[in-house]
């Protein structure tokens, strides 16, 4: 369901009043900046999975709440509106799931728009986390981008496996 529900969310275009609340209740003027540049897809995604960390039961004791939602509302601002259309979107989707190995050999900046799509899909956690960092964004929430996808280690921060988590379900 949930993703056919991302699919449904390609094409929409704007956040419902209630989440851009939501949101305005979470980011600073900088923070909102790299919320906004991002596509709707995306941003309601980053709602979502900021929603399940508050609201599906999730124990978050002994983590930076604050820090953490912040954290999943930009854990994928390295992906900018417009870069990627919704048809290299599904195809991407679709590679990351099935063949993990061609987006790593296919990932060409500027060469194709799919390799471009599989580029930005690759590399969106170490672009966000540069995004974040130049506009002054927490050094805690500029390390959940960067390691959004890292793969679990012993020691992890608590707020790593949660936003972790947490998107892999939404
Ligand atoms: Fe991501
Ligand atoms: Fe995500």
């Amino acid at each position: 369901m949930a993703s056919w529900q991302r699919v449904f969310d390609l094409f929409r275009r704007k956040l419902k009043h209630t989440d851009r609340e939501f949101v305005e209740s979470y980011l600073d003027e900088a923070g909102l900046f790299l919320f906004t540049q991002m596509s709707y897809a995306d941003q309601k995604h980053s709602v979502k999975v900021a929603r399940f960390l508050l609201n599906e039961g999730v124990n978050t004791k002994g983590v930076n709440l604050k820090l953490l939602l912040q954290g999943a509302l930009l854990h994928d601002t390295g992906k900018v509106k417009g870069e990627i259309s919704w048809f290299n979107r599904l195809i991407v989707g679709l590679i990351r799931r099935c063949f993990p190995g061609v987006r790593e050999k296919w990932g060409q900046r500027g060469k194709s728009s799919l390799n471009h799509a599989l580029y930005v899909d690759l590399n969106h956690p170490s672009r966000g986390a540069y995004l974040a960092e130049s506009l002054g964004i927490d050094s805690k929430v500029v390390s959940l981008i960067k390691h959004h996808h890292d793969k679990i280690t012993d020691g992890a921060d608590l707020e790593l496996i949660l936003l972790q988590t947490a998107d892999g379900k939404n």
